[in-house]
């Protein structure tokens, strides 16, 4: 099972949920990417990688880069941290492809969000890696 995380810098959510699946998931081949461009090539955010770290997840190793209309063939499944990412994605979507496009706040449907808060700018890091490794468990459960 290929899985494609995204966000919009690529340097704080989608990172800490490749990381997170990673650890759940280590059979799973996962990526993650972001819509925009601004930080592409660069580690994730100090702060996440530290959140993640303390919670036995290393993504110091992880580097961003942009989503592109090929990643619909290259992965078998899509997951956005929120509805702008979801658009911004669909809008990239080839002609025939049906890879399914899915909110990671879809698989935690008990913990009544519909994103995930950007901590970039909430600074809530921990917050964030709750959410995430919540709808991460939910994701394992489905695969
Ligand atoms: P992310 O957070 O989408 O979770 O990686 C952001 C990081 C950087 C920026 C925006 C969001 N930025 O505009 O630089």
């Amino acid at each position: 099972m290929r899985i494609l995380f995204v966000c919009l810098g690529n340097i704080c959510r989608s990172p800490a949920a490749e990381g997170v699946l990673r650890t759940l998931a280590p059979h799973c081949d996962t990526d993650s990417a972001g819509t925009g461009h601004w930080h592409v090539g660069e580690a994730p955010y100090p702060p996440m990688q530290a959140a993640a770290k303390a919670r036995g997840h290393d993504i110091s190793d992880l580097r961003a880069r942009q989503f592109h209309s090929g990643d619909f063939d290259a992965f078998d499944l899509i997951i956005a941290m929120d509805a702008q990412n979801q658009r911004d994605i669909e809008v990239q979507r080839p002609k025939g492809s049906e890879t399914p496009v899915r909110l990671l706040t879809d698989y935690a449907p008990d913990a009544g969000m519909d994103h995930i808060p950007d901590p970039y700018y909430t600074r809530d890091f921990d917050g964030a890696l709750d959410l995430i490794e919540r709808a991460a468990k939910g994701l394992c459960r489905t695969l």
